[in-house]
C-alpha cells in the first residue's frame, strides 16, 4: 500500500537514478502512480498516473538534479489516480515536498481550518494536509524537523512519512506510525524507505524506528530522536537477504520465480525447528490457540487448525483479522494468540496484534525480519522464505504451513509427522519437474467466467488458496467450498461446463470426496482433479487430471497440491494477457484497514 523512499548521497551525484531504481523495487506495494522529488537550488517534481516504465519513458525520472531526494509509488486511498493526487505532495508554494503511506484519518478538519487560514489546496489526497502543515510551522520560524514533530501531534491515522524542504536543501526527515519505515545506512549515502528491497542494492545495515521517532537525515550523519527531542541510540541490524534475491534471474515473472523457489523456501525454514522447539518449551501452561490472519496466510492459519487439534488435541480457533475485535473478550492467559504473516505489517493483523498483547501471550510468524510483528509479538519463528515481490503469496504460504506443521509435530511429540515435513522439498521438486499437463490446461480454462474449488478436511483450505489465487491474478471468479458442502447450496450453482477442481489426495476423506466428484460431474461440471498418480479411479472419473507422484497423504497434502492450483492461476493469468505479478487493486502489503 503506497511505498516510500527517500536518500540523500554523500556526495554531489546525481541521486533521482539510485531513487528510481529504489522506488522501482517498491513497485509491488502499489502502481497507480509514480513520483519522485529533488531538490538544488529549489524543489524538482516529477510525477503521474501510471507504472513506473510508462511514466518514466515519458518523463525521464532519472533525470533530476539535486543529491537528495524522496520517492513514492502509490495504491491510491483519497482521490484518484492521476497526476494531481500522485505524490510528491506539496503546499502552494513548493517550499515542502512530502511522501506519505498510510491514512490521515482527521485530514478533511485539518483542510478546513488550514483553508480558513489561506491554504489553497489542489488535490483530493489526505495527504496533502502534511506539506501544508510543515510550511505552516515553517513560515513561524521552526525547523524541518520541529515542524514534522508539530505536525504529527496534529494528524491522526497512519503514517510513514519523508518531507523535505527547500529551506534546508540538505535535510530528509521522516517518521512512522503504524506504516512500516526503516533507515539504511548505506557507504554512498542514507536511505529511508517502506520496505527492505528498495535499499538492499545500497545499504543492508538497517535501523528500525520506532512510533513516532523522528528520523533525520543529512549527508554526514543519521541522527533518531524521540517525541520530545531526545537522541536515541538505536540498534543497527544486518539484513541477511541479498539484491539478486529480489530480482527476476531469468524469470518472466517474480511469481513463477517464487514458484520454483518453494523447495527451498521450505528446507530454510525447517532451520527454524530449534526455535520452535525453544517457543514451546516456554510457553508450557496454554489450553487454547488462536491464530489470527488474512488472505493467505488465513488460509495457513486453517490449516494449523486441523493439525493442532488433531495431533495436539487443543482447541483452536482460526480468526480473520480484521474481525479479531468480535471475539477478543474470550482471550486469557492460557491462550496462545498465533500471528501469521508475510509482511508482518497487515493493519489488519497488527490491530489485532495489539489487543491481543492486553489478555496473552502472543506468537508471530513473520517472514521479513524487523517488521512490525516481530516487535510487538512475545515469540517470533521466522519462516526463510526470503523476499517475495508477487503480490500473490506462493513462497511464503508454504513456509508458514512449513512452520505449523513443526509446531503442531513438536507440540504433540510426533515424530512420524516432524519427518514426513523433511521430504517435502523432494516432492515439490518432483511436482514442479513435469507441469506441462497444467499449462495445457490453463489453455482451455482461460475463457471461463467462474471455477469452484472442493476438498474435504486438510484438503479444504487447499481448494480455498487454489480460488483465491485463481482470482487474485486472472480476475475469474472463484470460490473453494468444503466439498460436503456442495449440497447445502453451491451445487445449484453447478451447470453445464462449469469448471470444477476436486483436491482428492489419498486417505480418510477419498472415498467421500470422490462421491462429491460424481455429483458435481452429474450436472454436467467440467471436473479438474488433482490427485495420487495411483488413483485409477480419479484418473478415470475426471475430465482432467494433475497427478502427484510420489503418494502424499492427504496430511501433508497442503504443502504439495497446492502447486499446480498455483502454476494453473499464473498461466491462466499469462494466456489472458495479464500481469501476474501486479494484479489490479492490489498491494503486496496492506497497511491500511
Ligand atoms: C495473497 O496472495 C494475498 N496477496 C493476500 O491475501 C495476503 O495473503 C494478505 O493480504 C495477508 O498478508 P500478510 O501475510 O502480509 O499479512
Amino acid at each position: 500500500m503506497c511505498g516510500i523512499v527517500g536518500c540523500i548521497l554523500k556526495d554531489n551525484k546525481k541521486v533521482a537514478p539510485i531513487l528510481l531504481n529504489c522506488i522501482s523495487k517498491l513497485e509491488y506495494r502499489g502502481y497507480d502512480s509514480v513520483g519522485i522529488a529533488t531538490i538544488d537550488d529549489k524543489i524538482n517534481i516529477k510525477k503521474d498516473k501510471g507504472e513506473i516504465n510508462q511514466v518514466n519513458k515519458k518523463l525521464n525520472l532519472a533525470d533530476m538534479e539535486g543529491n537528495l531526494g524522496i520517492a513514492h509509488v502509490r495504491w491510491a486511498t483519497h482521490g484518484d489516480p492521476n497526476k494531481t493526487n500522485s505524490h510528491p505532495q506539496f503546499d502552494e508554494n513548493k517550499t515542502v515536498a512530502v511522501v506519505h503511506n498510510g491514512i490521515i484519518e482527521n485530514y478533511l478538519d485539518i483542510k478546513t481550518q488550514l483553508e480558513k487560514e489561506g491554504h489553497k489546496f489542489i488535490s483530493q489526497t489526505d495527504t496533502e494536509v502534511i506539506p501544508h502543515l510543515i510550511e505552516k510551522y515553517m513560515d513561524k520560524g521552526l525547523d524541518l524537523e520541529d515542524s514534522l514533530r508539530e505536525t504529527i501531534n496534529i494528524i491522526e491515522g497512519s503514517y510513514a512519512i519523508a518531507a523535505i524542504s527547500v529551506n534546508e536543501p540538505d535535510k530528509i526527515v521522516a517518521t512512522r506510525k503504524d506504516s512500516p519505515l526503516i533507515v539504511g545506512i548505506g557507504d554512498n549515502g542514507y536511505y529511508v524507505a517502506s520496505d527492505s528491497p528498495a535499499i538492499l542494492e545500497y545499504a543492508n545495515n538497517i535501523i528500525y524506528p520506532d512510533e513516532n521517532e523522528l528520523v533525520i537525515l543529512n549527508s554526514s550523519e543519521i541522527i533518531i530522536k524521540d517525541k520530545n527531542d531526545n537522541i536515541i541510540d538505536k540498534e543497527i541490524q544486518t539484513l541477511d537477504w541479498t539484491p539478486e534475491m529480489a530480482e527476476k534471474e531469468g524469470y518472466d515473472y517474480f511469481m513463477i520465480k517464487e514458484i520454483n523457489e518453494q523447495s527451498k523456501a521450505i528446507q530454510n525454514t525447517l532451520t527454524e525447528k530449534i526455535n520452535i522447539k525453544k517457543i514451546i518449551d516456554d510457553i508450557d501452561d496454554i489450553n487454547r490457540i488462536c491464530f489470527v490472519a488474512c488472505g493467505t496466510s488465513y488460509h495457513a492459519s486453517l490449516t494449523g487448525k486441523y493439525l493442532i487439534e488433531s495431533f495436539a488435541g487443543i482447541s483452536t480457533d482460526v480468526i480473520l483479522a480484521s474481525e479479531f475485535k468480535y471475539f477478543a473478550n474470550t482471550l486469557d492467559d492460557k491462550t496462545l494468540v498465533i500471528f501469521i504473516s508475510q509482511s508482518g505489517e497487515t493493519a489488519d493483523t497488527l490491530k489485532a496484534l495489539d489487543k491481543a498483547n492486553e489478555t496473552s501471550k502472543t506468537l508471530g510468524i513473520v517472514n521479513v525480519a524487523g517488521s512490525a510483528v516481530t516487535r510487538k509479538a512475545d515469540y517470533v519463528i521466522h519462516t526463510q522464505a526470503g523476499p517475495e515481490i508477487g503480490v500473490a503469496a506462493t513462497k511464503t504460504y508454504l513456509s508458514q504451513l512449513t512452520a505449523i506443521y513443526i509446531f503442531a509435530g513438536l507440540l504433540s511429540s510426533n515424530n512420524s509427522l516432524l519427518e514426513k515435513i523433511d521430504r517435502v522439498p523432494e516432492f515439490i521438486d518432483e511436482v514442479l519437474l513435469d507441469v506441462n499437463s497444467i499449462i495445457e490446461m490453463s489453455k482451455k480454462y482461460k475463457f471461463v467466467n467462474d471455477f469452484f474449488f472442493i476438498g474435504r478436511g486438510y484438503s479444504y483450505p487447499i481448494a480455498l488458496e487454489g480460488a483465491l489465487k485463481l482470482k487474485e491474478i486472472t480476475y475469474i471468479h472463484g470460490e473453494g467450498y468444503a466439498a460436503g458442502e456442495l449440497k447445502h447450496g453451491p451445487l445449484a450453482l453447478i451447470d453445464e461446463g462449469i469448471p470444477v477442481v476436486v483436491i482428492n489426495p489419498p486417505g480418510d476423506d477419498h472415498k467421500k470426496t470422490m462421491n462429491n466428484l460424481k455429483e458435481v460431474k452429474a450436472r454436467g461440471a467440467d471436473v479438474l482433479a488433482v490427485g495420487s498418480s495411483s488413483d485409477k479411479m480419479l484418473i478415470e472419473e475426471a475430465d482432467d487430471v494433475f497427478t502427484i507422484n510420489p503418494e502424499v497423504d492427504q496430511v501433508i497434502a497442503p504443502l504439495v497440491y497446492i502447486i499446480p492450483l498455483q502454476i494453473l492461476a499464473y498461466y491462466v493469468a499469462i494466456e489472458r494477457g495479464l500481469n501476474p505479478d501486479k494484479p489490479k487493486n492490489l498491494a503486496k502489503c496492506v497497511t491500511v484497514e
